[in-house]
């Protein structure tokens, strides 16, 4: 009897763990999900006492329907607008450090816990510090209409959000148990570019080195040829974000409006709207935002 007892009290938990799931989730009020689960909280506020084998069964069956609804709800919700808006993202000033993903001497002797500790709590907080700054001060300027230091926000925006992507990357491309070789599709798209590993691993470390000054050397995957490659950013922050995926570009080299607009860039930009493919932004928006990591 015991054992029946903590089975409702635990299936009225789930119950009300799923009311507020749905709450926070913003679901309408006529979906499904809920006409499901709001019979279903009728039947258990219902029980009053021991229950026979039948009834057991009907909660059991409730129970396994609303399981499989809340999968589908999970499925869809990565596809589904107004609800794939509900998922978390990092609002404006809102970026954390996110923590090691191992010990500070964890991958000593190669990289000893003093360094790392402090790259990761000062070095890369610092970044996240700098990131939100510039964020906020690009919210009141939006907000104000006041576009007077945009140059700086805009530098101070790739300077620190570069930072603060590129090392969120960098922790967990390392680890205690790391080295050797990689594996799978990865080596074979490694083989097929780079001809072998050990000349992508040459390729790489030579990159490393004689970058300009500070910065990095980056393995990435270009979505337009198909493949990897080897890039180098001296001090990360020339005014890109690493780990963003442009949608919307607007080229103001000269060449782009000079024979027709001279020194008048500000009339290029206002005319350029009227071209706006949106759909294809739209498009690329779509494609884009499938690819997710978790927010920090
Ligand atoms: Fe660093």
């Amino acid at each position: 009897m015991g054992k029946m007892e903590d089975y409702i009290s635990e299936v009225s938990k789930w119950n009300k763990e799923l009311r507020g799931f749905l709450e926070s989730e913003d679901v309408d009020k006529n979906n499904e999900l809920w006409q499901r689960l709001d019979h279903f909280t009728d039947i258990m506020e219902g029980i009053t006492g021991p229950l026979n084998i039948q009834e057991l069964e009907k909660i059991q069956e409730q129970v396994d329907g609303l399981h499989s609804d809340m999968e589908n709800y999970f499925t869809n919700r990565q596809r589904v607008g107004n609800v794939y808006m509900n998922e978390p993202y990092i609002a404006a000033g809102k970026h954390v450090l996110p923590p090691l993903p191992y010990d500070y001497k964890a991958l000593e002797p190669h990289i000893s816990g003093e360094i790392m500790k402090l790259h990761h709590d000062k070095h890369h907080q610092s970044y996240v510090d700098g990131l939100n700054k510039a964020e906020n001060m690009l919210q009141t300027a939006r907000d104000k209409g006041d576009y007077s230091l945009v140059k700086h926000w805009s530098r101070e925006l790739a300077f620190h959000g570069s930072g603060h992507y590129l090392h969120t990357i960098f922790w967990n491309n390392m680890s205690p148990k790391g080295g050797g070789k990689p594996s799978g599709a990865l080596l074979k798209e490694i083989n097929k570019y780079f001809g072998s590993f050990d000349r992508f691993k040459a390729h790489f470390s030579e990159a490393a080195k004689q970058v300009e000054g500070v910065g990095w050397a980056i393995l990435v995957w270009s979505p337009r040829a198909r493949r990897l490659e080897i890039l180098q950013s001296e001090r990360h922050m020339l005014l890109t974000q690493w780990d963003t995926i442009p949608l919307l570009v607007l080229d103001v080299w000269e060449h782009a409006y000079y024979l027709q607009y001279k020194n008048n860039r500000g009339d290029y930009v206002k005319n350029w709207w009227n071209v706006v493919n949106w759909k294809d932004v739209e498009d690329r928006y779509l494609k884009a935002s499938e690819l997710k990591w978790k927010p920090f």
